[in-house]
C-alpha cells in the first residue's frame, strides 16, 4: 500500500497511528491497535494463544483501553471454543466447524493444523503477527497494513513450510474479518452475466454460510469479489454503518459471509478452494492475495465514496495522480473484425474532429483474424488489412493530435492459429479429454513458463516495434478442463494460483518496460474487475452493454465497489444492439459522462447535427472530467428504484458539484422528484450552470450550499428517456 504523497500528509501523519500494547491485566496478550481515516481496528492475543478481533469501527479515542481478549465461551460440548472466538485467521484442526483460512494436509495424512501467536514485529502503515502450528513448523505470518486516509485494511497472510517435507494447502484465505454481534444484518453484492454485469442483491446475512465465488479461472461477472454488510433498515444512502471487504484476486476467489452459533458474524476472502490446492516444498513461501476491509458511518454511499477515494489515491498504478482519463474512440462497434488501413484512418479522422484524445483499433487487426473463428495466438499485423504495418495509421493518429490504442487478447488461442499449429500442448486441458471451446477459443495455460515467456514476448515486441500509447486487454471466456499435465500431479491445481500471478507477472514486467503504456483491465465486459487487477491497469470496461439506459443500472452497480475514475462508458449507436432502444445523442453522452467518456459509434452514420453535438458534449464533459472521475460520488436516486436516476459528484476542492438526472418515462402529470444536493459547504454561494435539459422556473440562479442541499433545486423533465445535467460552481 502506498503512502499518501498529497497535501494532506500533514493531518493523515496525525490521523494516523499504530500501537501494540499488553492488556494491563496480563502481560503476556497483546493487543494491536490501528487508527486510519475514521476507523480503528484492533485485534488481540488472548490466553489460548489466537490471535482475535477486538474492534472494528467508528474511530474511538487514542486513550481508549480494551479489557483483555477472551476467548469465546464454547457454547456446548458441540461447539468448542474456537467455534466461538471471533479469530482472525485459524488453521483447520482441533474441532472447528467455521470457515477456516488455512486447512493442509501434511504427507503422513496428518490434516490437524492449531496455530497460536509466537511473535509480532511493527512494520510501516502496520504490523505482522506470526503463528504457528502447536508442533510443526508451520508458520503463517499475519499481515494487516491500514491506509492512513481512509482506514481501508489490507489483510494477507505468508504461509511457510519448514516442516522438511512438502504439504498440500487445500483452502487459504487472506484472513477473516469478525463483525460485532448483530441479528439484523443485511449483505449487499453483485451478481450477473455477459452484458448483464453489476446486478445489486441485497439479503439478510442468514445463520449459516453464504458463499460469493468464481470457479471460473478469473474474476468472473456471476458474482465480483466486493461485499458491503449494513443493518437492515439503513435505506439511506449516506447514514448507518456500514463494513465491506473485497479480494484482490484475478483468478478463481471464494468470500464466505457465516453467522455462526453465537450469530457473530465471519467474513473470509480467498482463492477459490473448490477443485484447488497448492503444493508447498520445504522452504517455501506462500503469499495470499490481498484481502481489505473498510468501515463506514456514512452509509453505503460512504462506504463507496472511501473504497473511490482508496482506488484513486492507493491503488491504481500511478496513484496517488493516476492520469485523467483520456477520452478515447473504440472501433469495435463501429466496424468489429473489419478493420483496414483506410476505414480506420475515415474513422481517425471524424474522432479527431469531435475532440477525442485517443483512438484505440480494437479486434480484427493481426493474424488471420477475419471473424473469431481464427487468428488469436498469432500477434503478427495482417499483411491484407495493414500492408505497411501498423505506422501508417499510428502516423496519422499521433498527426491528429490523438494518442494509438490497440486491443488484444493474449492469454487465449484459436484452433485455427499457427500457434495452436505449433503448440496444442499449450492450452488448459485433460489429456485426452475434449477441449471445450468458448467463442471458438482455447485459453493458454498460462502457468506454463513457456507460455508466460510467450506472451511477454509478444506484446513487449509489439510495444516495441510501434509506438502505443494503450492496450485494451481483452479475455473471452472462462476456464474448462483446467488441466496441467506437464507438471506432477500433485503439483496440478496449482494453476489456480500460478496462471493469476503470471498474468499479474506481465502486466508488471510490461509496465516497467514501457512505463508510458496504459491497459485497460477488459474480459467481454466485466468479468475481470477486481482490486488486484486494478493495481495493475489503468481502466477497466464495466460491459459490453452499451444501451445508455441499462448503463445507468450497471454503473451504478459498478460504483458501490469501483471508482467512476476506472470506468469507461461509451456513446455508442442508436438503436442499441442490446434492446433496439432508441435514446437521444444527448441521453446517450449524459449516461456515458458518468464515468470516463468513450465514444464507440459508427461514425460513418452521423449527420452534421451528431457531430455538432458530440463536440460541444466532449468539451463540456473535458470541463468537469475531473470532478467526475476524482470527486466524490453521491448518488442521489437510484435507477432500480423508481422512474429516476441521479447521481451527483462533487469536486475534491469543494468548488464544483456536477448532477445528471435521468427520467424514464413520466406518467400521469408527475413532475420529477425534488432533488436534494449534498456534501456543499451549508455558508458557500454555488452558480447553478444548466448544461441541457432545463430547471423549473423558480430556481434561482445562484444559492447557497444550505439552498441547494435542504431546499432542493427541480429539474423540469417530461417523457420518455429524458435527461438532464447541471453543474454548480462555487462562487
Ligand atoms: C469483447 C469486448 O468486451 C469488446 O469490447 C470487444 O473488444 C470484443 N471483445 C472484441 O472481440
Amino acid at each position: 500500500m502506498r503512502r499518501i504523497r498529497s497535501a494532506a500528509l500533514l493531518m493523515a501523519a496525525v490521523a494516523f497511528s499504530i500501537q501494540v500494547s499488553r492488556a494491563q491485566s496480563n502481560p503476556s496478550q497483546r493487543v494491536f491497535r490501528l487508527d486510519g481515516g475514521d476507523v480503528t481496528y484492533v485485534a488481540g492475543v488472548n490466553d489460548a494463544g489466537q490471535l482475535q478481533t477486538m474492534y472494528w469501527g467508528e474511530r474511538l479515542p487514542a486513550a481508549q483501553e480494551f479489557a483483555p481478549p477472551k476467548p469465546g465461551q464454547g457454547s456446548s460440548s458441540f461447539d468448542m471454543s474456537s467455534n466461538t472466538t471471533p479469530q482472525e485467521f485459524t488453521g483447520w484442526g482441533g474441532g472447528l466447524y467455521v470457515e477456516p483460512d488455512l486447512k493442509v494436509t501434511f504427507p503422513d495424512g496428518n490434516r490437524d493444523l492449531v496455530l497460536k501467536y509466537q511473535s509480532h514485529r511493527v512494520v510501516a502503515d502496520g504490523f505482522d503477527v506470526v503463528m504457528k502450528d502447536i508442533s510443526r513448523e508451520v508458520y503463517v505470518t499475519v499481515q494487516y497494513r491500514i491506509d492512513r486516509e481512509t482506514g481501508i485494511v489490507r489483510r494477507s497472510a505468508e504461509v511457510s513450510n519448514r516442516t522438511g517435507a512438502p504439504f498440500l494447502i487445500e483452502q487459504v484465505a487472506g484472513g477473516t474479518y469478525n463483525l460485532p454481534r448483530a441479528l439484523n444484518y443485511q449483505l449487499h453484492y453483485v451478481t450477473g452475466r455477459w452484458a448483464g454485469e453489476w446486478d445489486l442483491q441485497q439479503q439478510p446475512v442468514h445463520a449459516g454460510r453464504t458463499v460469493l465465488e468464481s470457479r471460473r479461472g478469473t474474476t468472473g461477472s456471476q458474482n465480483n469479489p466486493w461485499i458491503m454488510v449494513d443493518h437492515v433498515g439503513d435505506h439511506d444512502q449516506d447514514t448507518g454503518e456500514v463494513w465491506f471487504a473485497a479480494l484482490g484476486w484475478s483468478g478463481s476467489w471464494q468470500i464466505s459471509i457465516e453467522q455462526d452459533v453465537v450469530k457473530g458474524v465471519r467474513i473470509t476472502g480467498g482463492p477459490n478452494a473448490f477443485d484447488f490446492s497448492y503444493l508447498l516444498k520445504n522452504g517455501e513461501t506462500f503469499q495470499t492475495p490481498y484481502f481489505y476491509g473498510g468501515f463506514s458511518s456514512q452509509g453505503v454511499g460512504g462506504a463507496s465514496r472511501l473504497l473511490h477515494r482508496f482506488e484513486v489515491d492507493s491503488l491504481l498504478p500511478h496513484a496517488p495522480q493516476p492520469k485523467l482519463r483520456p477520452v478515447l474512440y473504440n472501433s469495435w462497434e463501429a466496424t468489429t473484425f473489419n478493420v483496414d488501413e483506410a476505414g480506420q484512418m475515415a474513422l481517425a479522422d471524424k474522432a479527431a474532429s469531435i475532440g477525442v484524445e485517443r483512438f484505440v483499433m480494437d479486434d480484427g487487426w493481426f493474424g488471420q483474424r477475419n471473424n473469431d473463428h481464427a487468428g488469436l495466438g498469432d500477434w503478427t499485423v495482417n499483411p491484407q488489412k495493414f500492408p505497411h504495418g501498423l505506422k501508417p495509421l499510428i502516423d496519422k493518429v499521433h498527426s491528429l493530435k490523438m494518442d494509438f490504442g490497440l486491443w488484444v487478447e493474449p492469454e487465449m488461442v484459436n484452433p485455427d492459429s499457427d500457434l495452436y499449429r505449433k503448440h496444442p500442448d499449450w492450452v488448459l486441458n485433460f489429456t485426452g479429454r475434449p477441449r471445450t471451446e468458448g467463442r471458438n477459443q482455447l485459453v493458454l495455460n498460462l502457468a506454463r513458463k513457456d507460455v508466460h515467456d510467450y506472451v511477454l514476448q509478444a506484446l513487449d515486441k509489439l510495444l516495441n516495434e510501434n509506438d502505443i500509447a494503450f492496450l485494451k486487454w481483452d479475455y473471452n471466456r472462462n476456464w474448462s478442463e483446467p488441466g496441467w499435465s506437464a507438471v506432477p500431479v500433485e503439483e496440478q491445481k496449482n494453476v489456480y494460483v500460478d496462471f493469476t500471478r503470471n498474468y499479474y507477472d506481465i502486466l508488471e514486467k510490461l509496465r516497467q518496460k514501457h512505463p508510458s503504456v496504459e491497459i485497460e483491465s477488459c474480459s467481454g465486459g466485466g468479468s475481470r474487475v477486481d482490486l488486484g487487477v486494478m493495481h495493475l491497469t489503468d481502466e477497466v470496461w464495466p460491459s459490453d452493454n452499451t444501451d445508455a439506459y441499462d448503463r445507468l443500472l450497471l454503473q451504478e452497480g459498478f460504483s458501490y465497489a469501483y471508482s467512476p475514475a476506472v470506468m469507461m462508458a461509451w456513446v455508442t449507436d442508436s438503436p442499441t444492439w442490446v434492446n433496439q432502444r432508441a435514446l437521444s445523442l444527448e441521453y446517450r453522452f449524459l449516461s456515458s459522462m458518468q464515468g470516463s467518456l468513450g465514444i464507440g459509434a459508427n461514425l460513418n452514420k452521423w449527420t452534421p447535427e451528431d457531430f455538432a453535438k458530440a463536440r460541444t458534449m466532449i468539451d463540456v464533459y473535458k470541463g468537469v472530467r475531473e470532478t467526475v472521475q476524482r470527486g466524490s460520488l453521491y448518488r442521489l436516486m437510484s435507477p432500480r428504484e423508481g422512474e429516476q436516476a441521479v447521481t451527483e459528484s462533487v469536486s475534491r476542492d469543494g468548488r464544483q458539484a456536477v448532477i445528471f438526472a435521468f427520467l424514464h418515462s413520466s406518467s400521469q402529470l408527475y413532475p420529477f422528484p425534488r432533488i436534494y444536493l449534498r456534501g456543499l459547504r451549508e455558508d458557500a454561494i454555488y452558480k447553478l450552470r444548466v448544461v441541457t435539459g432545463k430547471s423549473e422556473d423558480d430556481t434561482p440562479q445562484s444559492a447557497t450550499g444550505a439552498y441547494w442541499m435542504h431546499h432542493g433545486v427541480d429539474v423540469a423533465l417530461r417523457g420518455d428517456f429524458q435527461a438532464a445535467m447541471f453543474v454548480l460552481d462555487r462562487q
